[in-house]
């Protein structure tokens, strides 16, 4: 396989911008499409931050911070991922999405091209056998925020070839990533855990046995988590996280542990979806959390 140089990162919201700058970190050159193009600037413009940010507190040289932005190159169509050894998805959370994409991505790419996803729920086996070459294709599972949450799953589909996922476990390594393997099983490892962890969470809360912040101070005080559940229901925003929820109750055939609550549908419903809307299961104000009374 040749080594990887070049990766394009197609979305560029929250996981794709994470995934643009540990790549370019690493000395990667990277390529971001979105099919929208403020996205794509958008996220350009918060890596600028970031790296400008790093060089203030001295943790990157000025220059080194200038270099990682010119390594970042917007692209403006799928086709511009021609040169890519790898091509990472963080698009939005549905199957059929995915599949488009990576059969396009496989018209545009060499044939030993990776083709990688971050989804966090949708089976890679699912969205390879919408690939000619499913062999090239694994899940890369990052989390978020993705430059300080340093590990991501390596996920092998069921026709996914070991090299595949070799080339990305060392390529994680390369990034200052911890790579760990999972098998093709909706919510993979951390989801698969931490989801039950949340709708465990959800279902004290709606028994009013305790608030979102009690359970909460619990998880982080007692359990020792950096943050508790609907914090991080919070930070991940219910618009990306209620599907995954959904979606792993529904792949594990409506198994009870992972069922979602109307808390969180009625929140997504009202907009109520977490930081990035201002309130969530807590109020914020410039990003900060509000203590609740
Ligand atoms: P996001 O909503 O912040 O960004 C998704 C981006 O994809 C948007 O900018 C959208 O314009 C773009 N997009 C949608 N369809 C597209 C298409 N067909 N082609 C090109 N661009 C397209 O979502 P986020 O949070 O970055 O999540 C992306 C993926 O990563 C999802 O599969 C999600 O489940 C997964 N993930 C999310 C995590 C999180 O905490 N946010 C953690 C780990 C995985």
């Amino acid at each position: 396989m040749t080594e990887i140089q070049t990766i394009g990162v197609v979305g560029a919201g929250a996981m794709g911008r994470g995934i643009a700058q540990i790549a370019a970190q690493a000395g990667l050159r990277v390529r971001l499409y979105d099919t929208s193009a403020d996205a794509v600037a958008a996220a350009r413009e918060s890596l600028r931050q970031v790296w400008d940010k790093l060089a203030q507190k001295g943790k990157l040289t000025a220059a080194d911070a200038q270099a990682a932005l010119e390594r970042v190159e917007s692209a403006t169509a799928l086709t511009d991922m021609a040169a890519c050894q790898l091509v990472v998805e963080a698009i939005v959370e549905r199957l059929d999405v995915k599949r488009d994409l990576f059969a396009a991505l496989e018209g545009v790419v060499a044939d030993d091209c990776i083709l990688a996803s971050n989804t966090s729920s949708l089976s890679i086996t699912a969205i390879a056998a919408a690939c000619k070459l499913p062999q090239r294709v694994a899940g890369y599972h990052f989390f978020n925020p993705v430059a300080l949450m340093k590990v991501v799953e390596v996920i092998d589909g069921l026709r996914s070839a070991p090299e595949t996922g070799d080339a990305l476990a060392e390529l994680a390594r390369r990034m200052g990533h911890t790579p760990v393997r999972a098998k093709d099983m909706p919510g993979f490892i951390v989801n698969h855990a931490g989801r039950g962890m949340n709708t465990e969470g959800l279902r004290v809360a709606q028994e009013s046995v305790a608030t979102f912040a009690q359970v909460d101070a619990i998880m982080r005080e007692q359990a020792g988590f950096r943050m508790g559940p609907f914090e991080l229901l919070d930070l991940t925003a219910l618009d990306v996280s209620h599907p995954v929820m959904e979606s792993i109750y529904r792949q594990f055939f409506d198994e009870p542990r992972f069922r979602p609550s109307p808390i969180t549908t009625v929140r997504l419903a009202g907009g109520l979806i977490g930081r990035k809307a201002g309130e969530g299961f807590y109020k914020y104000v410039d990003g900060q959390k509000q203590v609740p009374a």
